[in-house]
């Protein structure tokens, strides 16, 4: 068997580690941006190339054959991907273009929840050019000044501003929302909604959907959630799959989110949605309320959950492509997860540790590591890349014992690096659960 990954990050490397574990024992050709140590060990092939470009990628399909292939990114996604290795005959477990519109536009998702009654969405409208001159009294009246502005297309995770964190005064938040008309002809401006992130990703066939894990991101650079976003710091998830802050009937309502939705992009765009699709929520005083959808795996989210994976990754994959996926197929081990991610000390506001050396501890059966940004030297030296460099997940009975075992890993790292001390810890655990008992009355 023979599978092509298009992937990029740790994200790419941890779901090539579930492939590889796998009894159908497939042979993978990783297409990625940059040589991936961990993806190379595991890839009978790995091809440093644009995985955007569609005549390139499929140059590699046709001389590779594979059985089916794994689009991990949201950008090769929407660039069309899936439909053009659909046109040559490979089927690929990740969602073709109009499917992914749930991801690739905020206003199309917006629209069909409020289409199908979902009761998941803020207020929220959707302004372009010729009505610019509202959005002033929208902020102001209808929003009384709390509000998001969002980009209406895929923006490498930074389309998003919320008022009080990015946006200081109203004039900022028009200003925004008046550069994002400019660029893609639309924006959406929303209700600011008060309560706990928490992300439910779902394998999804059509109207079959089976969920994994609830994870918990962490984006804010520092400890304490400070600090500009970043493309996810760490992440936790529960021996019980659920999280501590979260009532079941609150899990229940994420869940069924994600059933609905695969239902209604089925009957909207007349073909199934095929692949992950990840929910990120907050608990809110009103119930589970939907931030946005993505049309991929999380990154850090894969990486908690993918190690937990008992049962056969390969045929869940098949079960997609075949619409034969069912509840059987997805075994999760009833474990706790923590990952950190080590990334250089400057991170994110610059990225001049570039090329420095880093060194990790071996790991124990009880941990992973998956690289994202970083490089490997002919010695097999490891050089930090500007972004991410590797996240460390600890496996534990518990959340508590899984983040000392990521803590303690992460100590362990060499050089000019830093990650989150509080990710997982009891502390920030505690006030979630706080917030949420304050926020139910
Ligand atoms: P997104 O790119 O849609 O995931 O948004 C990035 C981040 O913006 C989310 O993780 C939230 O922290 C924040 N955000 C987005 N929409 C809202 C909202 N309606 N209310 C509060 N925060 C939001
Ligand atoms: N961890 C959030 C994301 O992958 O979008």
């Amino acid at each position: 068997m023979k599978v092509l990954l298009l992937s990029l990050a740790a994200r790419g490397h941890a779901i090539a580690d579930a492939l590889s574990r796998s009894s159908h024992k497939p042979e993978i050709y990783s297409l990625f941006p940059k040589d991936n140590p961990g993806i190379k060990k595991l890839a009978v092939e790995q091809h440093v190339c644009d995985i955007l470009n569609i005549d390139t990628v499929l140059q590699h399909a046709k001389r590779i054959e594979p059985d089916f292939a794994f689009v991990a990114p949201d950008d090769a996604i929407d660039a069309g991907m899936t439909d053009a290795l659909a046109e040559i005959g490979i089927p690929s477990v990740s969602p073709t273009k109009i499917c992914a519109q749930v991801e690739t536009s905020k206003s199309f998702t917006r629209d069909l929840c409020e289409k199908h009654q979902l009761g998941c969405s803020p207020k929220y409208r959707t302004f372009m050019n010729e009505d610019v001159g509202q959005i002033d009294s929208y902020i102001r009246n209808d929003l009384q000044e709390e509000y998001v502005v969002k980009y209406d297309a895929l923006y490498g995770g930074k389309g998003v501003k919320v008022s009080g964190d990015h946006l200081e005064t109203v004039d900022d938040g028009i200003a925004y929302a008046e550069e994002c008309i400019q660029e893609c002809g639309r924006v959406v401006i929303e209700e600011k909604l008060i309560g706990v992130e928490f992300s439910l990703i779902s394998f999804v066939s059509g109207t079959q959907v089976v969920h994994m894990p609830a994870v918990q991101d962490h984006k804010r650079a520092f400890e304490g959630d400070t600090g500009p976003n970043t493309g996810g710091m760490g992440t936790y998830s529960d021996a019980s799959h659920s999280l501590p802050f979260l009532t079941e009937a609150e899990l229940n309502q994420a869940k069924d989110l994600n059933q609905r939705m695969a239902e209604i992009i089925q009957e909207e765009a007349g073909e199934p949605y095929k692949g992950i699709l990840f929910g990120g929520f907050i608990a809110t005083a009103n119930g589970v309320k939907l931030i946005e959808y993505n049309a991929r795996f999380g990154d850090p989210e894969a990486l908690n959950i993918l190690p937990l994976l008992e049962s056969d990754f390969v045929d869940i994959c098949q079960g997609i492509i075949n619409g034969e996926l069912t509840e059987d197929l997805v075994r999760f081990a009833s474990k706790a997860t923590v990952c950190k991610y080590i990334t250089p000390d400057c991170y994110p506001v610059s990225k001049s540790r570039k090329g420095e050396e880093v060194h990790f501890p071996a790991m124990p059966d009880n941990a992973r590591i998956y690289f994202g940004d970083i490089e490997e030297d002919e010695n097999g030296i490891l050089h930090l890349g500007g972004s991410r460099t590797a996240g460390i997940v600890g496996i534990g009975d518990t959340i508590a014992e899984a983040q000392q075992v990521a803590q303690s890993l992460c100590e362990q790292v060499e050089g000019p690096v830093r990650f989150r001390d509080d990710i997982g810890s009891e502390q920030l655990l505690q006030e979630r659960i706080d917030m949420m008992h304050s926020l139910r009355g």
